[in-house]
């Protein structure tokens, strides 16, 4: 049987005509059984992404493409002999922009791609909400709900992962970046529109997430999987390290702030002895995910449950292992 692989592409702007329901079908089916879908038309002005797009691939080649081939010699990697399982090909920087922004802070930007990031930043924040509103429709939860819980008392956490993955002599020794689901809420990603690498799992096979010009990438995070009590899914996913050309990737994570409590929400338990998703404040997810990005999910669910379990029995105990 021909599998069925065609990849999630909603045309945003629908929302506002006729086509309404069948696009909330669209996004709800795309959260249940993909984990990811690609908008186009979602109101990011063109030439704002254009700019920014310009501008991160000139601040790669003055400011950060030396550095990622020093560290490749560094470690060794400038030769690629064998198999390497512990690093990725990959250069990033991080943007903050909430709870407090540190865009001042980070050295080597002009004040033309500073001003850029800030104002992508915003609108990349309002689109999140907006999605955040349509996933709470779609799971019959009242408007408001998530980004009520991603609150906690200080506002979310939303920051921007500025990456390029540069071309790799030996693609098949190292991947730009290794399997992992993302820890957070919902991940809004802009990425290079002629250089693909990014695949996702999905029935056991990695398809590709295709470039497309113009388009954000949505993908949702651990925090999604647990608060909708797995009726929506975080799913793996990886980047490949191509032999041609240079892959731009600016991803935005709009999670729960770091005290935000997490739990399934109830009217998506049926039973509650039957939910299999633990309850915990987002920042204790946060430190356990530190150490264990590249590993599946499920374990980290069960050590955020068994952890509660802890807490109950013996609360000073638990303390002291966090
Ligand atoms: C990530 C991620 C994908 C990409 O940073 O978590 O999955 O294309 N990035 O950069
Ligand atoms: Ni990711």
């Amino acid at each position: 049987m021909e599998k069925n692989i065609k990849f999630p592409v909603i045309n945003l702007s629908k929302l506002n005509g006729e086509e309404r329901d069948q696009t909330m079908a669209l996004i709800d089916d795309a959260c249940q059984n993909w984990g990811f879908f690609e908008l186009v038309n979602h109101g990011l002005p063109y030439d704002l992404m254009d700019n920014v797009e310009r501008m991160t691939k000139e601040h790669y080649k003055k400011h950060m493409e030396q550095k990622f081939k020093e560290m490749l010699r560094s470690k060794g990697l400038d030769t690629l002999e064998t198999e390497v399982e512990d690093v990725d090909w990959e250069s990033t920087f991080y943007l903050r922009h909430l709870p407090q922004s540190n865009l001042y802070d980070i050295p080597d930007m002009s004040n033309e791609y500073r001003t850029a990031m800030k104002d992508f930043g915003k609108r990349v924040e309002n689109l999140a909400e907006e999605l955040l509103d349509l996933l709470c429709e779609n799971l019959g939860l009242e408007k408001g709900y998530l980004k009520k819980v991603f609150h906690g008392t200080k506002g979310p956490t939303f920051g921007t992962k500025v990456s390029n993955y540069p071309p790799c002599p030996k693609p098949e020794m190292i991947k730009g970046l290794r399997a992992h689901t993302d820890a957070g809420g919902l991940i809004l990603l802009f990425q290079d529109d002629k250089v693909s690498g990014l695949q996702l799992l999905k029935d056991n096979d990695w398809l590709d997430v295709p470039p497309l010009k113009h388009s954000i990438v949505i993908n949702l995070g651990d925090q999604l999987e647990v608060i909708t009590n797995g009726k929506y899914k975080s799913v793996m996913h990886r980047v490949m390290t191509q032999k041609e050309g240079n892959r731009m990737s600016i991803a935005s994570f709009y999670n729960p702030g770091s005290d935000a409590e997490i739990s399934p929400a109830p009217s998506l338990v049926v039973d509650d002895k039957d939910s299999k998703y633990p309850s915990f404040v987002f920042d204790d997810y946060m430190k356990l995910y530190a150490g264990l990005k590249f590993q599946p999910k499920e374990p980290r669910f069960e050590a955020m449950k068994n952890a509660a379990v802890a807490a109950e029995l013996n609360p000073v105990a638990a303390v002291e292992t966090f």
